[in-house]
């Protein structure tokens, strides 16, 4: 469904993708971790289009999108959950996801409006609230549930866990499995290795813009670097 190709990315004087390559097949939850700077969400700003490649495609469904200006990316079916939730403050629950429908021709708008109450039943009940009074967690589900209004076939993910409390954690990462077995493809950007590559299908590990290792979420898990690199705090201690 979606296929990097040896991406080079530059931002200013800082290289910060080298001959990146990743694939995500439809139906498919894949994992990018890596750490602070890694270029994880220099991955997404390139998929989304906010970004230009050097050198190198990104081909989704088939089609060459790294030179289409990002709503247009949108409007194929492809939506970014950005990094830090990026809601708008001053605007209401309910104004902020009809921001994420601000694109559609179509007529099925209040049908994912549904969808999104259903999944976060918080939104419906503060709709008339400002996003700016929500807590963090609660400005997480928006921000996810803002990216569904534009009833994507591709979902992308950056950091949803990042300083949320871990029941908060586990709550977001089981309605990012829900949306997933509602047919929604999703591509995961995570530091929490952990959690993301137990909900993954498969995953890569970027560092310094390139990655290093790929495989299923499992074999990931297991991999005795991964667990040196960004598993170190749920190792058992070697007493
Ligand atoms: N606006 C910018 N201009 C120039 N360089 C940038 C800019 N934003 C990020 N960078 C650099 O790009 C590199 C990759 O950053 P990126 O934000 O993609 O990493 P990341 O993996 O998302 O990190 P984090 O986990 O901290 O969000 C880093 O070296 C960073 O310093
Ligand atoms: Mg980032």
């Amino acid at each position: 469904m979606l296929d990097l190709r040896d991406l080079d990315v530059w931002r200013g004087p800082s290289h910060v993708l080298r001959n990146l390559s990743l694939t995500v097949a439809q139906g498919e939850i894949v994992a990018l971790i890596g750490g602070n700077g890694a270029g994880k969400t220099s991955t997404l700003m390139t998929i989304s289009g906010l970004l230009r490649p050097r050198a190198g495609t990104v081909t989704f469904d088939g089609k060459p999108i790294h030179r289409m200006p990002p709503e247009r990316i949108v409007s194929m079916g492809l939506a970014q959950c950005p990094e830090g939730r990026q809601v708008f403050s001053s605007l209401t629950i309910a104004e902020n996801l009809a921001m994420g429908a601000f694109l559609r021709r179509d007529d099925r708008v209040a049908q994912d409006l549904e969808r999104v109450h259903t999944l976060f039943p918080i939104l419906r009940e503060r709709a008339a609230m400002r996003a700016g009074n929500l807590s963090g967690g609660e400005q997480m589900m928006l921000a996810i549930g803002r990216a569904l209004m534009a009833n994507p076939r591709l979902l992308l993910l950056d950091e949803p866990s990042l300083g949320l409390a871990p029941q908060m954690i586990d709550r977001i990462f089981d309605v990012v499995e829900a949306i997933a077995r509602d047919g929604v493809t999703v591509l995961l950007v995570e530091q929490n290795a952990m959690m993301a590559l137990e909900i993954a299908d498969r995953a890569y590990v970027i560092e310094n813009g390139s990655i290093v290792l790929s495989g299923t979420g499992a074999e990931l898990i297991e991999d005795p670097k991964v667990h040196e690199a960004y598993l170190g705090f749920e190792t058992e201690p070697s007493a």
